[in-house]
């Protein structure tokens, strides 16, 4: 038994991209329809802090969009699309103004414009915020907006599957996971707005129940190519106790502030890996410098280093960090403003992902479309903090346009009685008793991935954890899976673990063939830069990864990117 809905487009996902769609394809003149797993007010983006980056010259006047070009192409190790990287640096300022004039509280200078903080490997102040809140105020802002023009969304609702004839995509499968009551969404065009990948990982800033690669792996089963997975982002300052609280991000904006690293014997050791840029280098070489101080014996009692923000008034805190002071209190009783915080590594953001034309965002597939951390091209090997949100809002919008054209433009739209039964069957196939959990084979997939395929990776490491995953998939073959008091999330935690296991498996195979060091990717068995490893590698559901050169830089933006650069790891691998 099944529900039937229909939508011009549908929306999987209700964080930032996923609003920013619903609200373009809306004005576009179609009806679109919003599916969210959590309560549409809490989507994973409202975990983001300290900002969002536009190059509007409030503090630096200097700023451009071409130098915010230049540097998220060059700090992301020259791995980024540089068709990619120009729309979101032309894009950034229009996408800012917007929410402002939608509401949203930015901070201000006193003079009334939109202030703009540091933010690591920034030439310029050009990440905007709203305390540290940024991502909540922005989900705020974007939900009132999406509720005033009456779209629709549903909560609660776990997709399995996209439905897909012909090579197009005519929409999803999902249950409900109060009552289990399965509905088929019939769309015109679907966008995937699903987040990233990185709750794979023990140490992760995501919760407990978002982030397990589910839109990869829906878009990999419909036929859909990965880039860059082995590029994830470990972000240099998650807490490190309590154990449930170990993960959770320490935002930018404190080193932004003026926080200082220092390890267990006093040392500012950032000094050692970035003389120049010291705190404010890029998310690699902190989280890498992090690392090694711990992993050489510097760490403290609970294996962090340590973060001091309290040479600043506990008012300046309060105004610029106040998540952070309450986040501090919260947990550990501990007051920032007159004691340090104990930090580590945790994995934070997926910088590949789907594979999707830069203007449009359609995917491989017609009729399906893919916005947000899902989506690979813009980030390279190490993501600037701050362009997240941008990347969100701006590819939100442009997939939201291509999508409602799509359903504009469309004649006849393809329907399959058999992919329907297929996806219907591979829920009731999940849906039995087994000798297996979930939650324990999710916790032995997030140890191999921190232990194999962690902030420093070796082949021999990554070729376990491929043998890991294999004896895991069968283990979640098994799973036992049947409706409870809680309602249906068995289910949705064995589809986690599927999606998990998949994305976990691209991870690693993307992760052996890059045998060099280059940003996020670390490699103990290969520690330099490899100049010939300037491409893409691509997997599909094969899992047989290839590699393709990244287009080049267009000649007018050469310049820009061509100034002296610093690349490398330093630290441990020197
Ligand atoms: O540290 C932070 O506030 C994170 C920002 C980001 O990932 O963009």
């Amino acid at each position: 038994m099944h529900r039937t809905e229909t939508a011009n487009v549908l929306v999987i996902g209700t964080g930032a991209a996923g609003w920013r769609a619903a609200i373009a394809a809306t004005q576009a003149g179609v009806q679109a329809h919003l599916l969210a797993k959590r309560a549409p007010l809490d989507a994973h983006t409202v975990l983001a802090s300290g900002g969002i980056n536009a190059a509007l010259g409030t503090r630096d006047p200097e700023d451009s969009w071409e130098q915010h070009f230049a540097d998220t192409v060059r700090e992301g190790y020259f791995l980024g699309d540089p068709r990619t990287v120009e729309i979101m640096a032309r894009e950034s300022p229009a996408a800012v103004q917007e929410l402002a004039d939608w509401g949203c509280e930015f901070a201000r200078t006193p003079d009334g414009e939109l202030d703009q903080r540091f933010f690591g490997a920034h030439r310029w102040r050009r990440t905007c915020y709203a305390g540290d809140y940024t991502g909540r105020a922005i989900q705020g802002t974007v939900a009132a907006k999406g509720a005033e023009l009456g779209i629709r969304v549903d909560e609660g609702q776990y997709v399995s599957r996209l439905l897909v004839a012909d090579g197009t995509c005519f929409g999803a499968l999902a249950f409900d996971l109060r009552t289990g009551e399965r509905t088929v969404h019939l769309a015109d065009a679907v966008i995937l707005a699903t987040g990233g990948h990185t709750r794979i990982w023990r140490r992760s800033s995501s919760r407990r129940d978002e982030n397990y690669g589910d839109g990869m792996h829906l878009a990999l089963d419909a036929g859909c190519r990965l880039m860059d997975m082995e590029l994830v982002q470990f972000h240099p300052t998650g807490m490190v106790f309590p154990e449930e609280a170990a993960g959770t991000l320490v935002t930018e904006a404190v080193r932004g502030e003026g926080g200082r690293l220092t390890n267990a014997l006093g040392e500012p050791f950032m000094e050692r890996y970035d003389p120049v840029r010291l705190e404010l280098s890029s998310r690699d070489r902190v989280a890498l410098a992090n690392y090694t101080e711990i992993a050489e014996g510097r760490g403290g009692p609970h294996g962090g280093v340590f973060l001091d923000i309290s040479h600043r008034s506990r008012d300046y805190i309060t105004e610029k960090l106040p998540r952070m002071y309450r986040q501090f209190i919260e947990w550990q009783m501990l007051d920032i403003s007159r004691e340090p915080m104990e930090v580590a590594p945790t994995a934070h953001y997926t910088m590949g992902g789907i594979v999707v034309d830069p203007e449009t965002h359609a995917t491989d597939i017609g009729g399906l479309y893919a916005a947000g951390e899902c989506v690979g091209g813009l980030h390279g090997a190490n993501r600037l903090g701050g362009n997240s949100l941008g990347e969100a809002l701006i590819a939100g919008r442009r997939t939201g346009e291509a999508a409602a054209a799509f359903a504009l433009e469309g004649e006849v739209f393809t329907r399959s009685r058999r992919a329907i039964d297929d996806g219907l069957a591979d829920l009731d196939a999940l849906t039995r008793p087994g000798p297996e959990l979930a939650r324990p084979l999710q916790r032995r997939l997030r140890d191999l991935m921190w232990e194999q395929c962690g902030v420093v990776r070796s082949e021999i490491g990554l070729r376990e954890g491929i043998r890991e995953v294999v004896a895991l998939r069968e283990a979640a073959a098994n799973v036992d899976v049947r409706p409870g008091a809680e309602g249906w999330t068995d289910l949705a935690q064995a589809l986690d673990l599927r999606a998990g296991l998949v994305a976990a498996e691209a991870t690693l195979r993307c992760a052996i063939e890059r045998r060099e060091t280059r940003g996020a990717q670390i490699r103990a068995d290969f520690p330099d830069l490899d100049p010939a490893l300037q491409v893409n590698f691509y997997v599909d559901a094969r899992m047989e990864p290839w590699s393709q050169l990244v287009p080049p830089v267009p000649p007018e933006l050469r310049e820009w990117t061509e100034r002296p650069v610093e690349l490398g790891a330093g630290g441990l691998l020197e």
